[in-house]
């Protein structure tokens, strides 16, 4: 395992990054309705990004044709947008979005309701979105990496959902996908789960939380993961630096 740290100029430019993603994030949710379809909010993602200076990191990466995973319901992670995937109300949509200015990336995600959505969607967009604050709280220097992975595991099962165990959180940089992978929950497998968080780490963090199981299956488009048993998912994610202070959170758009 080689973690990269990152000084305050990588970090000032990480922080642009950051914006432009956070920022046409936010234009793509405003967009959110039903009717609309995932490849219209992939166009206008790709727009807004290269308008700024930026390049969509996910188009390349690993053969992926596209600026954005838009995942619907039980997708959990990796949907691919299209034309033909038209939201309807009582969706539940996870944007995935990543921007790679002057070289280094930001990666973030939300997931949000079409229109008017179930009581139980609800409360599971709220844990998953309570779960990633859970874990940035975390990111202090002195911390453990393992830290973050307990709070986002114990604040998800506390609420009665379970953690996708197959993907992760990760460093981040001139790589979308660095050292460390950052689980979100506690492996006791993982012994440099232990190591220190200390400042310029930059890593995205970004749980899963899942209705039902846990478990995870590969949809025949070799990208879209859904759930094992159909039930939905939700995904958050954030780009923060640990600090001297603490951490910053590159990928919102609070003051
Ligand atoms: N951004 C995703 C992550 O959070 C990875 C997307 S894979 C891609 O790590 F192929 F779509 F780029
Ligand atoms: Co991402
Ligand atoms: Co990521």
């Amino acid at each position: 395992m080689a973690v990269i740290y990152k000084d305050a100029w990588e970090i000032d430019i990480m922080r642009q990054a950051g914006r432009i993603a956070a920022t046409t994030l936010q234009a793509l949710v405003r967009m959110v309705a039903p009717g609309k379809t995932t490849g219209e909010l992939d166009r206008v993602a790709e727009e807004m990004i290269r308008g700024a200076g930026a390049r969509p990191t996910f188009k390349g990466y690993r053969g992926y044709r596209h600026t954005i995973c838009a995942s619907v319901n039980e997708e959990i992670v990796h949907g691919i947008p299209s034309d033909g995937r038209v939201l309807k109300e009582g969706n539940i949509l996870s944007i995935d979005i990543g921007a790679t200015y002057k070289g280094y990336v930001g990666d973030t995600a939300i997931t949000v309701p079409v229109g008017r959505v179930s009581a139980g969607a609800t409360k599971l967009m709220e844990a998953c979105q309570g779960a990633l604050e859970a874990g940035i709280a975390q990111m202090n220097p002195g911390k453990r990496l393992v830290d973050v992975s307990r709070a986002i595991e114990q604040y998800s099962t506390e609420r009665g959902f379970s953690v996708v165990r197959n993907y992760c959180g990760h460093g981040v940089g001139r790589d979308m996908h660095e050292d460390p992978q950052v689980p979100n929950y506690v492996d006791p497998n993982l012994p440099y789960l232990s190591m220190e968080l200390r400042p310029g780490l930059v890593l995205a963090i970004e749980p899963m939380l899942c209705e039902g199981t846990y478990r995870t299956r590969t949809l025949g488009d070799q990208w879209t993961v859904v759930t094992a048993d159909g039930k939905l998912s939700a995904h958050f994610e954030h780009t923060i630096v640990v600090t001297q202070e603490g951490h910053e959170v590159l990928t919102s758009l609070k003051p």
